[in-house]
């Protein structure tokens, strides 16, 4: 059987291609997954999609009448595919639930150490020869508080990281992960954006998320608190940060994740005029610093990612129960 790869980068290629059965055909395609790029899977019975990959109601139908029956996401989030069309449909839909929680945990602790102690800015300067320390002052973590948003899996494992640091921890959840008793206290959103010099984003875009950080929840915020979003880029007002960088209310932004990331990250856009003047702004902030979704991309995560998304396609072929799976055709 064959599969069609889409948003395939090199790296993809390189550990699906480790874990890919005997028997199994994938066929790689760097172009993302929408209605024009629905023929490359000619002949394929399964596509493999990534975060930005559009799967509305007409992608949908139309990978339907070319006889594919199984979408296979390589990521835990599924705000792209329109659940409702595939189950008409009677699509296969499995997902990877959960990978290497600790590696975007780690990334947001790599955010904070990096825009804190300035390292990226004195790699440069040290690499001319400037060893002046003008800029680069930064505060001791040790005894800060940090809050955190949603604690699930990645939001408890931050948590556990700044409360090793000797951080004080506040999480705010409607539904905490029970493990972390001694580790932080319980808070509500405002009272953690009160009391936090750092806020880490970590709950999933929901209707009910989109946009939680916006003027109003700004302004509540410790005035000069640093902001973390290794999240979804919805859960941000950007032009609402972008004031409140100006006015000094927010005293630095690290970003894994922007709303309208999916015209931009994983791709090499360094000979391109970047029309995103809203982008462009955040980036003339001697205070922010833009990762392009890079947070879950370790050895250990690619490796769970591409054995999860065979072992759903293996329940798929067989027909046997998927504990992954979103949709199971009835
Ligand atoms: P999870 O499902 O284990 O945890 C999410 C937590 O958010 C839950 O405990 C839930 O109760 C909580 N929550 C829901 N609504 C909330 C609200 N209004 N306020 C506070 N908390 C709320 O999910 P997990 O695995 O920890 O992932 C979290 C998010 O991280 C995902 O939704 C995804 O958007 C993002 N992510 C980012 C990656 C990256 O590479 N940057 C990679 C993987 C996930």
């Amino acid at each position: 059987m064959k599969i069609a790869v889409y948003s395939a980068q090199p790296y993809d290629r390189r550990f699906l291609d480790e874990a890919r059965a005997p028997g199994v055909e994938a066929v790689y395609f760097s172009d993302r997954l929408e209605l024009d790029t629905v023929p490359l899977a000619q002949g394929c019975s399964a596509v493999c999609v990534f975060v930005n990959d559009r799967l509305d109601a007409p992608v949908l139908e139309a990978l339907h009448a070319m006889g594919v029956r199984a979408v296979l996401l390589r990521c835990a989030g599924f705000n792209n595919v329109d659940l409702k069309a595939a189950e008409r449909l009677k699509l296969f839909v499995a997902r990877v639930p959960a990978y290497a929680p600790e590696a975007v945990a780690e990334h947001a602790l790599a955010l904070v150490m990096t825009l804190n102690r300035r390292t990226h800015r004195a790699y440069a300067r040290v690499r001319e020869g400037n060893f002046a320390l003008d800029g680069l002052l930064g505060m001791t973590l040790h005894g800060k508080t940090v809050g955190i948003v949603g604690a699930g899996q990645i939001g408890a494992a931050a948590a556990r990281i700044f409360h090793g640091m000797g951080c004080k921890v506040l999480v705010s959840d409607p539904a905490p992960t029970p493990q972390l008793q001694g580790v932080a206290e319980r808070s509500d959103l405002d009272a953690l954006l009160a009391q936090s010099d750092v806020v880490s984003l970590h709950c999933p875009l929901l209707d009910a998320t989109r946009h939680m950080i916006d003027t109003a929840s700004l302004a509540r915020m410790k005035r000069g608190a640093m902001l973390v979003n290794t999240s979804r880029g919805g859960l941000i007002d950007t032009a609402a940060v972008i004031e409140a960088l100006k006015s000094g209310q927010l005293g630095a932004l690290a970003i894994d994740v922007y709303e309208q990331e999916s015209t931009l990250f994983f791709q090499d856009h360094s000979s391109d005029i970047i029309t995103d003047d809203v982008f462009q702004r955040l980036m003339t902030f001697p205070n922010v610093l833009v990762t392009g979704h890079q947070g879950f991309f370790t050895i250990e995560a690619m490796r769970e990612i591409a054995a999860v998304t065979f072992a759903n396609l293996a329940c798929f072929l067989q027909g046997s129960p998927c504990a992954n799976a979103l949709l199971t055709p009835g």
